[in-house]
């Protein structure tokens, strides 16, 4: 039964029942249209209280629904107009979520009680599209313009304190929110509802209406850069102001039915649903995530707080897992300690506004320059500098001291996780746990398994991705992973573009104009120039190593550019310094401004190389830079480093900032047409033999041969993951 009906007295409780989310199929629509007809007729009904089973109010409409024949059935905005037309009360129980179309259900109901756990929120754009069952009308008229656009066009899940505090919820308990709306459901019967039914409302505002949603409009387009999703929810919330209830979800349609028509919903949700299947991962071996149990993990410990350990620390705090955190000298721990504890006071303090003890949700961090006091930890997260020889011997030294059955993990952004299991007791309990900066924020984590590692590791550490609310991706053991390996010919066609004639602003201009968070000069500013400096001078690409009489542009007979190298030989590490492909107002300033010292750098350089001049447009940046990327991805499948496209466009989508209405770089791919990307990186590669990272992969030739199939049906080609490295 998608939803079921008991009485309480005189009060009809109505339970939305549809696991594991509650979700609006077009079942449970029927069945709600039945049990509130039922309800209404029924003379021993007063009043009607509408709750989900299992906890969880609802999730919204079901989003595989979308683009079916299903979502076209009892239209959710229908129900919506019969609840609140209701003569008998309705008091909607939120308890764990009332999201999307599932709160818009709510706010079709004249009361709403939650739980204090509970959370609220219109996620809507989130997943490319618009509330759409009265949300963008209704919501407004409760709450007031500049409190509903933030509420849906950030797509925030909102604590049950807050929405107390907007006014979106008329009550918060800390017990049963069903027996707490049973109680106000009977205190209200017979009480007049008219200002209870939120679409007959009037907006009223002090603010000069249009100017406000103009400037908003200004803002959220520089925000949220070519999303056609927050655009569309602001001329909703416009429509509220101008137009009568009726007509407003009218345009509210309208604009649902061309966001739709631009493609962008169809990438978001295919997006959502990727991040989701990522979690159930799968081995060469053949083993999946439902056949392996994970440890719990109680303690852990943390080796380095820098800037990483730092934000990793702060994770397994908040998810309630006391850490142990070591430094290497009293210095160092000293910063470490500061620094963690004013991120926990802040973390304290957003609980506190939330109506929570800080003591109940975050576990105890304590700092040590002692080894010998992780005898006792679960698991342990190193988190070091970024050099092979520090970390064997922290994990020589960490093999001594921990119990024998703890994990151990390495943060290494891309160095040999099979190297450094080595000189361990226990490699198969050793794994990368690659987090992205910074640690606490950044949604994305790569779980790096090495030859050797057991399934109970894999297991252990997916689990703890999810109890840190990561989005996480299994991946497998080459440099630098999956997500900076790909960054490499990326970079690489972003460098050779200055060398042709454009500047760093001008690509970074095209990059973000796609979507990007950031361009790729900015990136590398923010990350620190140096890092890649240090990595390639190990290598011997720069420095004093590098053979005498080696072309400055040309490595082992390839194109190579120095450029980055040179900035560096000037002292130019990027925003650390002040200075890289931009300058700073101050070294550790944010705000980038195009340097003359770059541009002046970069013509004497073309002229010292006899390099001809052809910048190219737009287009061309994008299309070299964005195919590079995903030539890679291709050959990542091919090796069995990631073990479905998906999951690449997880890790794109979650660590480096891709735009997610583009869907990640394989699912942009397969919009473009893999003919047309095989084509372009095919005419690249035979006039420029000496890039090797454009010459097409293998299995986008393959793929591109049989004209391109969609990308849940690339895995046939890929065939089972196989780590061929
Ligand atoms: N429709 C269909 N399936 C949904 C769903 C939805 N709205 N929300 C979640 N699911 C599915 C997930 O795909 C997953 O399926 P699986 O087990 O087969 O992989 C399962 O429910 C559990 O989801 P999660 O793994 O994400 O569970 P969590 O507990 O981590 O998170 C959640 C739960 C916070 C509800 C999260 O799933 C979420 O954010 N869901 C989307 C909410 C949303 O965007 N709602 C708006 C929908 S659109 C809408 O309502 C339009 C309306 O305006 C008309
Ligand atoms: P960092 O330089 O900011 O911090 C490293 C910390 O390790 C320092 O505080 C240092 O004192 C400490 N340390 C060094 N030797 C130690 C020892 N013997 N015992 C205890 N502590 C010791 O470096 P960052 O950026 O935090 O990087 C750490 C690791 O994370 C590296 O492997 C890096 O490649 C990786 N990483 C870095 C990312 C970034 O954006 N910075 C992103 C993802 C991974």
């Amino acid at each position: 039964m998608a939803a079921t009906r008991r009485l309480v007295n005189t009060v009809a409780v109505i339970t939305i029942n549809h696991p594991p989310v509650n979700a609006l199929s077009s079942s449970v629509r029927h069945a709600l249209v039945e049990e509130f007809g039922k309800a209404s007729k029924d003379p021993t009904v007063e009043a009607i209280v509408l709750n989900g089973s299992n906890g969880k109010f609802s999730a919204g409409a079901d989003i595989r629904e979308f683009g079916t024949s299903a979502i076209k059935t009892v239209s959710l905005e229908d129900i919506n107009g019969t609840i609140e037309a209701s003569q008998k009360p309705v008091v909607a129980a939120i308890e764990g979520i009332a999201l999307g179309g599932g709160l818009e259900l709510a706010l079709a109901c004249h009361y709403r009680v939650a739980d204090i756990q509970s959370r609220v929120g219109l996620p809507e754009v989130l997943i490319g599209i618009l509330p759409a069952a009265g949300g963008t009308q209704r919501l407004p008229r409760l709450i007031g313009i500049p409190a509903a656009l933030d509420v849906i066009v950030r797509g925030r899940h909102i604590p049950a304190t807050e929405a107390l505090n907007l006014g979106i919820v008329d009550e918060v308990v800390q017990g049963s929110a069903v027996d707490a709306a049973i109680q106000l459901a009977q205190k209200v019967i017979g009480l007049p509802l008219n200002k209870r039914r939120l679409s007959t409302l009037r907006i009223s505002s002090n603010l000069n209406m249009e100017d406000f949603l103009d400037t908003t409009v200004e803002k959220t387009k520089k925000q949220f850069r070519g999303a056609q999703a927050p655009m569309a929810c602001i001329e909703a919330v416009r429509a509220s102001v101008l137009l009568p209830y009726h007509r407003g979800v009218e345009k509210e349609r309208q604009l649902f039915l061309s966001l739709w028509a631009t493609g962008q919903p169809q990438a978001q949700q295919y997006a959502f649903f990727s991040e989701r299947e990522a979690a159930k991962w799968s081995h060469p071996s053949g083993a999946r995530w439902y056949s392996e149990e994970p440890k719990l993990v109680r303690t852990a410990a943390v080796i380095g707080l820098g800037t990483m350990g730092r934000g990793i620390v702060i994770s397994l705090s908040k998810a309630n897992i006391p850490v142990i955190a070591i430094e290497q000298d009293a210095y160092q721990l000293e910063m470490g300690k500061k620094a963690v504890n004013s991120l926990l006071e802040r973390e304290a303090e957003k609980l506190k506004q939330q109506g929570f003890s800080p003591g109940s949700k975050l576990a105890s961090v304590h700092f040590t320059l002692a080894f010998g006091e992780l005898q006792d930890v679960d698991l342990v997260i190193e988190a070091v500098y970024e050099n092979m020889e520090l970390k064997k011997e922290i994990f020589r030294k960490l093999s001594s001291v921990c119990k024998s059955n703890a994990f151990l993990c390495t943060n290494t952004s891309g160095l040999n996780i099979d190297e450094i299991a080595s000189v361990t007791d226990r490699p198969n309990q050793v794994i990368g746990t690659h987090f992205f900066s910074p640690a606490n924020i950044m949604k994305l984590l790569e779980v790096v398994r090495g030859q050797q590692t057991s399934l109970t590791t894999i297991a252990t550490a997916m689990n703890l991705g999810k109890i840190l609310g990561k989005v996480t991706v299994l991946v497998g053991n080459c440099p630098l992973f999956v997500g900076n390996r790909m960054l490499g010919p990326y970079l690489e066609q972003a460098s050779y573009l200055l060398e042709e004639g454009c500047y760093p602003e001008t690509v970074d201009r095209a990059m973000e104009e796609f979507g990007f968070a950031m361009g790729p000069f900015r990136m590398m500013d923010l990350a620190g120039l140096d890092v890649g400096w240090r990595s390639r001078t190990e290598k011997g690409l720069t420095g004093a190593n590098v053979p005498q009489g080696t072309p400055a542009r040309k490595r082992l007979g390839n194109r190579y550019s120095p450029l980055a190298d040179l900035l560096c030989e000037s002292g130019r590490f990027g925003q650390k310094t002040g200075k890289g492909w931009y300058q700073y107002e101050k070294p550790g300033g944010r705000t980038a401004r195009p340097d003359p010292w770059v541009k002046d750098f970069l013509q004497k350089y073309r002229k010292t190389h006899q390099i001809k001049q052809q910048p190219s447009n737009q287009e061309q940046i994008v299309e070299r830079c964005v195919y590079a990327l995903a030539n890679e991805g291709f050959r990542i499948l091919e090796d069995g480093i990631a073990s479905c496209p998906e999951d690449i466009d997880v890790i794109y989508n979650n660590g480096y900032g891709w735009p997610k209405y583009r869907g990640g770089p394989m699912y942009y791919a397969s919009f473009v047409g893999l003919p047309k990307v095989f084509n372009t990186l095919e005419k690249y590669y035979k006039a420029n033999a000496d890039v090797p990272s454009m010459k097409p992969a293998f299995l986008l030739k393959k793929l591109a041969a049989v004209g391109g199939p969609p990308i849940k049906e690339w895995r046939l080609q890929v065939g089972k993951p196989v780590n061929k490295l």
